[in-house]
């Protein structure tokens, strides 16, 4: 059975990819510095472990068959932390975990980078920083290597996050779908270095994707009846963009045979749900994802 060391483990996308791994009949070690809210399913060990503390990340990644390197301080934590930490996590923790990794035999590693990536900001440099690091792990030991820009998957109201699918919003089951796709195709040697973006893919036609103010409305009725009178209903109708935003994410699909599953078709399907039951969906909260039915 293989063993997945996920740093950050007990964070929102921490928990969502080890569930999935253990899922996936994977032995799940979420090493992280606190434990997780909820109580890990059969098949996720928590660990402790800081990654700023070098012993902690060679004791967790020894005999590991791969590694998820999600710890990590972003900008949208509240309460805010400081530069100096997001640094000492994101950049020295980094290269902890790469450490150590290769004194115990350089498993492939998937490693955590943002669309924030190189936007002026102390956090968004240490995205660039980590691919760069993790490319040399790469060229020094041979291991596969992914690196994920995921979108925003942040925690918000739950009809702000389904309105973010349409921009740059993703739900953290494609994010922990993306991640255990990219170690399958990792431990298969797919690939030796590989980046991608993880996002939505909403299969609207073009003249959807350019207009969606002024074709919108029609395709999502098409796809979900009722949606018009739902958008304005809850007053989505005065907050749609003008273009979609959307990547081409074919190579992901080639290389680490996935694509995303949730978009805006499964929050107007899922919105639709909860409005025949009377759910007061105004003070739902999404953390990252639509809640289970
Ligand atoms: N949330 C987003 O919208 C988003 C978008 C793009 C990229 N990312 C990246 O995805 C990854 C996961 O993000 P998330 O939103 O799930 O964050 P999160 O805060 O929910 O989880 C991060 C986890 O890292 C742990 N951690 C912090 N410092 C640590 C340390 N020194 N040693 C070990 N564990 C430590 C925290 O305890 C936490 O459980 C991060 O690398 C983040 O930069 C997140």
């Amino acid at each position: 059975m293989l063993r997945i060391v996920v740093t950050g483990g007990a964070g929102i996308a921490g928990q969502a990819v080890c569930s999935l791994l253990a899922e996936q009949g994977m032995a799940a070690v979420a090493a992280d510095v606190a434990p997780p809210r909820q109580a890990s399913p059969s098949g996720v060990t928590f660990v402790r472990c800081d990654t700023r503390t070098p012993g902690d990340v060679r004791q967790v990644t020894k005999g590991a068959d791969g590694v998820i390197h999600l710890a990590a301080w972003h900008c949208a934590h509240n309460p805010p932390v400081s530069d100096d930490t997001i640094y000492a996590v994101n950049v020295d923790g980094t290269y902890n975990v790469l450490s150590a990794c290769r004194e115990n035999g350089a498993p492939p590693v998937v490693f955590a980078s943002s669309m924030a990536y190189g936007w002026g900001s102390v956090y968004s440099a240490t995205k660039v920083i980590g691919e760069e690091l993790w490319r040399s792990y790469h060229e020094m030991t041979g291991a596969s290597v992914a690196s994920l820009r995921y979108h925003d998957f942040v925690p918000k109201p739950y009809l702000d996050f389904g309105m973010k699918l349409l921009r740059n919003g993703v739900d953290v089951r494609d994010v922990a779908s993306a991640s255990v796709a990219a170690m399958n195709a990792a431990v298969a040697r797919r690939f030796g270095r590989f980046m991608t973006i993880v996002h939505t893919a909403h299969g609207m036609p073009l003249e959807v994707v350019r207009d969606f103010r002024a074709n919108g409305p029609a395709w999502c009725e098409e796809k979900v009846p009722g949606a018009t009178a739902l958008l304005q209903k809850y007053g989505l109708d005065r907050d749609l963009p003008g273009g979609v935003e959307q990547h081409d994410l074919s190579e992901a699909g080639r290389l680490m045979d996935w694509r995303p599953e949730i978009g805006f078709v499964e929050f107007l399907q899922d919105l639709k749900a909860r409005d025949a039951r009377g759910e007061d969906v105004r003070s739902l909260h999404a953390p990252g994802r639509l809640p289970a039915e």
